[in-house]
């Protein structure tokens, strides 16, 4: 756990409009800076960002966060290394506690600080060598894509690493899997006379390599071993390279290697990435789906490949949402990407991509094949190995579409479809619970202390109506009370993380933005939606008193009640 105050005098020392416009360029607008929303696909720009409450909201997606969770989303990192990347930048030192000792981080930015210096030196060789040279340029690549992927030589030889890491010997030359020690204790550099292709995680930290052998032998690719800086499953190589072109087409193409991803971009495909010899995980899809409407896989034309892509839709289905969309492109048997690509050209290429089998075709087309669909037993069976991918898939209006189609293929109706695999049947969403009392009331008070936190401390939470808001202003008044809110909302948000009044909060939130008011004005409007709340708490006793009179007469009432009902009565009196 990073300490609460440490993330407040964080947030305190970045400035969110500087943070965000060292990625997108903003424009100022009004009170606020605009521009084209980063985390999707627009031509307006409707992503705003709050100089004065340190927040961005994009209108048309509904991105939301502090510079924390910009940091997050954009990089796709999580929360630890978000508040690491920001403190970095400030000049920070992230505070030791638990499992986050600046004894691991040191070490963290010791293997980054190796890496970086290895890949340098590896890229130095490239240029000395004629040989991997030779082999690039047979590959089809040219010195600028070369550089684009920091692509290097690791040159024969037994300990090239030793002329610039003096100490050859230490551990963290191991940990970072440069170099193995073997049986009797000798060390030794891993990669040898094999061209070098960088692994580069969002933050351009290089975490691992890939090392091709020039021409054949055997492994033809050695990676990196799984080190603190690199776990396969999460990593995509060649995503800080495609983002830009990832963000203009709305789309990202996945491939199984290397070389496939470079010969891409060589051929000016830009938006191509590849998981890093594992099958495409769920988090590989997630982190993508959050830069893209559209993943497309693209994967070997041989058998293995259209393994690969089955694997893949398995593992897509449990982070797809109704609007995004997967697709599959099947090149020829003969074919990967890269040679594809080098034979046919990019228009080709392109139209493949454009014309890629929708997921639930291939779904429907693999299972079909495994069954036969003229015996009552294949139409079983196709329902049978339909269950567990329609359970997986969180998308009611694409499992639907599935549910008909299959029902179609097996002779069931859609319902027993729906039964058999124990589906629940799509139902709309209940109407929103009927709003009881002065909802607006309510969301004015939230917007007013979103402005000025401080402010919560003095809510009558016995006063507020049962609306949505409620539950917000008492989650905000503990956090006020419990002393955060001097820092306004920046600094607030992230304490709402993951809590059920988020979403509300967020939304209140972004209705600040058109809101120019300031701090006195917020104040006198504080309080005089609080006298309303007061009005009308009383308006609802005295209602509940009259009814009780009027069944019971006014015997029928407490002492107490009774002083209540007649004091109405005389205001009531006086006003009217
Ligand atoms: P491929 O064998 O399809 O290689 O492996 P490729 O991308 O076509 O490579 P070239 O064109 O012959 O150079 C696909 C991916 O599987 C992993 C690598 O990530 C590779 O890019 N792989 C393959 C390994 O990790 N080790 C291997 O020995 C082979
Ligand atoms: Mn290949």
């Amino acid at each position: 756990m990073i300490p609460e105050s440490f993330i407040q005098d964080l947030l305190a020392r970045v400035d969110i409009v500087d943070l965000v416009d060292s990625y997108v360029p903003l424009k100022k607008a009004g009170a606020n800076y605009a521009a084209c929303c980063p985390f999707h696909n627009e031509k307006s720009p409707s992503f705003t960002v709050s100089p004065t409450k340190q927040f961005y909201h994009c209108f048309g997606c509904g991105a939301h966060g502090t510079a924390i969770g910009f940091v997050m989303e954009y990089q796709g990192i999580g929360f630890v290394d978000a508040v690491k990347e920001l403190a970095s930048r400030v000049g920070m030192t992230v505070p030791d506690s638990g499992d986050f000792s600046p004894e691991k981080h040191g070490q963290t930015r010791n293997l980054v600080e190796i890496m970086s210096r290895a890949a340098a030196w590896y890229k130095e060789q490239l240029r000395r060598s004629d040989k991997a040279i030779a082999y690039c340029k047979k590959r089809g690549l040219s010195g600028e894509i070369a550089a684009r992927y920091g692509m290097g030589y690791a040159p024969d030889g037994w300990n090239g690493l030793k002329s610039i890491f003096p100490d050859y010997d230490s551990d963290e030359l191991k940990l970072a899997g440069l170099v193995i020690d073997n049986d009797s204790g000798r060390r030794y550099d891993r990669f040898r006379d094999r061209l070098m292709i960088p692994i580069i995680n969002p933050k351009g930290d290089i975490i691992a390599f890939g090392g091709r052998i020039i021409d054949q032998g055997e492994p033809k690719y050695l990676n990196s071993p799984e080190t603190p800086l690199f776990e396969k499953g999460r990593e995509l190589f060649g995503l800080p390279q495609a983002r830009q072109a990832m963000r203009e087409t709305n789309t990202a193409i996945v491939t199984e290697g290397y070389m496939d991803v470079i010969a891409l971009a060589q051929n000016g495909v830009g938006n191509a990435v590849a998981t890093l010899g594992t099958a495409t995980t769920p988090t590989h899809v997630q982190k993508l789906l959050r830069q893209v409407d559209r993943i497309v896989f693209c994967f070997d034309g041989d058998n293995a490949g259209r393994k690969a892509a089955w694997r893949a839709l398995e593992n897509a289905l449990e982070a797809l949402a109704d609007n995004k969309q997967i697709g599959f492109v099947f090149l020829p048997a003969e074919h990967d990407p890269d040679s594809f690509i080098r034979e046919h050209g990019k228009a080709e290429f392109d139209r493949q991509v454009t014309q890629a089998m929708p997921l639930s075709d291939f779904l429907l087309r693999e299972l079909a094949q495994r069954c036969d669909l003229t015996s009552s037993e294949g139409k079983a069976k196709l329902i049978y190995e339909a269950k567990p991918l329609l359970l997986k898939l969180p998308t009611p209006l694409l499992r639907l579409q599935l549910v008909k189609r299959l029902a179609e293929a097996s002779g069931f109706a859609q319902q027993e479809v729906e039964r058999l695999c124990e589906l629940k049947s799509y139902a709309p969403a209940a109407p929103p619970k009927a709003k009881r009392s002065a909802p607006s009331l309510t969301r004015n008070l939230l917007r007013i202390i979103l402005h000025k936190p401080l402010l919560a401390a003095q809510l009558p939470g016995e006063l507020l109506p049962d609306t949505p808001e409620r539950p917000a202003l008492l989650r905000l008044q503990e956090l006020v009370r419990a002393g955060n809110g001097s820092q306004g909302y920046a600094a607030l948000r992230e304490q709402l993380r993951g809590l059920p009044e988020e979403q509300i909060i967020e939304a209140a939130a972004s209705e600040l933005l058109g809101l120019p008011f300031d701090e006195e004005e917020a104040e006198a409007e504080f309080r005089a939606t609080v006298e309303k709340l007061q009005e009308g708490g009383q308006m609802r006793q005295f209602a509940e008193l009259q009814v009780k009179a009027q069944q019971f007469g006014v015997a029928g009432l407490s002492a107490a009640e009774k002083q209540a009902y007649i004091q109405f009565l005389s205001t009531r009196g006086n006003r009217s």
